[in-house]
């Protein structure tokens, strides 16, 4: 069912990036062919090497790069699905106000509302629960964005509570649910 589908796999500046590898790793190995977009942020979590190797593809990182002009274009017409996993507060309250100054957020503005665009968020329990956040969710699922769900449990920084990163199983089930 996943064979040959194409996921724009997106990561943002988290430390539950490490979690989304094992996701991409899952969708590569049920035939999918993954391409991968990072904030700067994000590789300061993850290295591209290992994007690279789990994806066979260059990673997406600056929307200036030398022969990449219009890629991000080009991407939104390549991709059946893309998702931001994870995805930090900053990169979905920039979304939701339409913000696009990195490849991630220009290629959001640039994305065909008719293809399905997932958001799994990762961020610690005040984050979650700021109102920033929390209007930025409803603004992204007024304009067709399926936010996903989070975790309650520890968190990085010793909290515990809302605002894990979903567990790598449930992501692919979700991503698979949409394609
Ligand atoms: C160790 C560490 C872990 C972090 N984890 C998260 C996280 O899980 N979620 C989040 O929203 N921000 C997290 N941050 C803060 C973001 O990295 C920061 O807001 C950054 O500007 C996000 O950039 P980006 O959204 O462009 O990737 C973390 C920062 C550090 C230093």
């Amino acid at each position: 069912m996943l064979k040959s589908k194409k996921v724009l796999f997106q990561l943002t500046g988290s430390i539950a990036c490490y979690k989304a590898c094992v996701v991409i790793s899952r969708l590569v190995q049920a035939g999918c062919d993954v391409k991968t977009v990072c904030t700067e942020n994000a590789l300061k979590f993850i290295g591209k090497s290992t994007l690279e190797g789990l994806t066979h593809h260059s990673v997406y990182v600056d929307t200036f790069e030398d022969r990449l002009a219009l890629e991000h274009v080009e991407l939104t017409k390549w991709m059946d699905l893309a998702i931001v996993c994870p995805a930090t507060a900053n990169v979905m309250n920039k979304l939701a106000a339409g913000v696009a100054d990195d490849f991630l957020t220009t290629l959001f503005l640039a994305w065909d509302t008719k293809k399905p665009y997932l958001i799994a968020p990762a961020m610690n329990r005040n984050m979650w629960a700021h109102p920033a956040t929390k209007r930025s969710v409803k603004t992204l699922e007024d304009w067709g964005v399926k936010v996903l769900g989070t975790a309650k449990g520890y968190q990085a920084c010793g909290d515990i509570g809302e605002g894990r990163l979903l567990e790598p199983a449930d992501l692919y089930l979700e991503i698979r649910k949409h394609l």
